[in-house]
C-alpha cells in the first residue's frame, strides 16, 4: 500500500524517525499542558473553605516540625474502607490554602484529614501529652513539652503574609489583627476581641486548649486539629458536575 510505503520511509531512516516523534509528542505535550496556563483556577471552590486562623497556621507549622505526617497522611481516598472509616472522601479544595499541602502517604497511625471535632480538646491533650495514657497499646511519641513552649504570636503576621504572597487570600484587615486573633483564639476569657476572631474565622476551635494561662504550641497545635476536615458542610454538599 502506498501509505505504508511512505511510513516505510520514515522507519528507515533514524533522524527522520526521531524528528517526526518528536514533533508528535511536542504536538501532544501542547494541547495537555497549554490550557492550564490560560485556567483561572484548576480547584473546583467548595463553600466554607477559609484561610487558617493565626493560631490555625501556627499550628500547622508545629505539625510540619514535628514531622506528624511521618506517620499520619491527611486525605481521604474516594474508596469505601476509607470512607466509611475516616468520612467524607477528601476534596481538592480542602487542601487549597495548604502550602505545603499534608496528603502525605504513611500511616502508621489514622488519617487525620477530618479529625477536627471528633475528640475533645482535653482528649487531644492527654492523648499529645502522653498517647498511651489513653490508647494504651499506642506507639505514638509523646509531645509534653509542646504545653510548656509558650509561644506569643509576634510575627504570626508576618508568616500570614508569606502565605498571600503564594496565594492564600488573606485580607489586609486579617493581617492586621493577627496577633490580637492568635490571643483570642486561645484565651476566649482575655481582654481579646473573641467576636472579631470568630467572624474572620468561622468555625474556628476557641478555647483554652491547654488549661494553662498564655498561649503553647500545645494550644496551637490542638486548634490546628480541631478545624482539619470541619470547614465543608458534607450535609449540603454536592460536587460540581459541570467541571
Ligand atoms: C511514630 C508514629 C507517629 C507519630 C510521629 C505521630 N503519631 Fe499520632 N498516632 C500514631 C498512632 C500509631 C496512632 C493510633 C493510636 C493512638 O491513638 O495513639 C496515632 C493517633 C493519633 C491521633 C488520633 C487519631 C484518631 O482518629 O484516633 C491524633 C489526633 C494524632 N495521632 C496526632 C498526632 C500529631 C499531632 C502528631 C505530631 C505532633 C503525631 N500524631 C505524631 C502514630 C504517630
Amino acid at each position: 500500500m502506498a501509505f505504508l510505503d511512505k511510513h516505510a520511509i520514515l522507519e528507515r531512516s533514524p533522524t527522520l524517525l526521531l524528528t517526526f516523534s518528536l514533533l508528535t509528542v511536542t504536538v501532544g505535550g501542547i494541547v495537555e499542558i497549554a490550557p492550564l496556563f490560560w485556567l483561572e483556577n484548576t480547584i473546583e471552590e467548595v463553600e466554607g473553605v477559609r484561610p487558617y486562623s493565626p493560631l490555625e497556621l501556627t499550628g500547622r507549622d508545629i505539625y510540619i516540625r514535628e514531622g506528624c505526617y511521618v506517620c499520619h497522611s491527611q486525605m481521604i481516598r474516594p474508596m469505601r474502607d476509607e470512607v466509611e472509616r475516616y468520612g467524607h472522601y477528601s476534596l481538592a479544595a480542602e487542601s487549597m490554602y495548604d502550602h505545603p499541602h499534608q496528603w502525605g502517604s504513611k500511616r502508621t497511625g489514622p488519617d487525620l484529614a477530618r479529625v477536627g471535632g471528633r475528640y475533645s480538646d482535653g482528649w487531644h491533650l492527654d492523648h499529645l501529652m502522653d498517647p498511651q495514657s489513653v490508647v494504651p497499646e499506642s506507639i505514638m511519641p509523646k509531645y509534653a513539652f509542646l504545653a510548656s513552649t509558650k509561644i506569643d504570636g509576634e510575627y504570626v503576621g508576618e508568616l500570614m503574609s508569606t502565605h498571600r504572597f503564594v496565594g492564600v487570600p488573606y485580607t489586609d484587615q486579617q493581617i492586621e489583627a493577627a496577633y490580637e486573633d492568635f490571643q483570642a483564639q486561645a484565651d476566649p476569657d482575655g481582654d481579646f476581641d473573641v467576636d472579631g476572631m470568630e467572624e474572620r474565622y468561622p468555625g474556628a476551635a476557641i478555647s483554652n486548649f491547654d488549661g494553662q494561662p498564655g498561649v503553647t504550641e500545645m494550644d496551637a497545635l490542638i486548634a490546628y486539629l480541631q478545624i482539619l476536615g470541619t470547614m465543608v458542610d458534607f450535609s449540603t454538599f454536592t460536587p460540581d458536575a459541570s467541571r
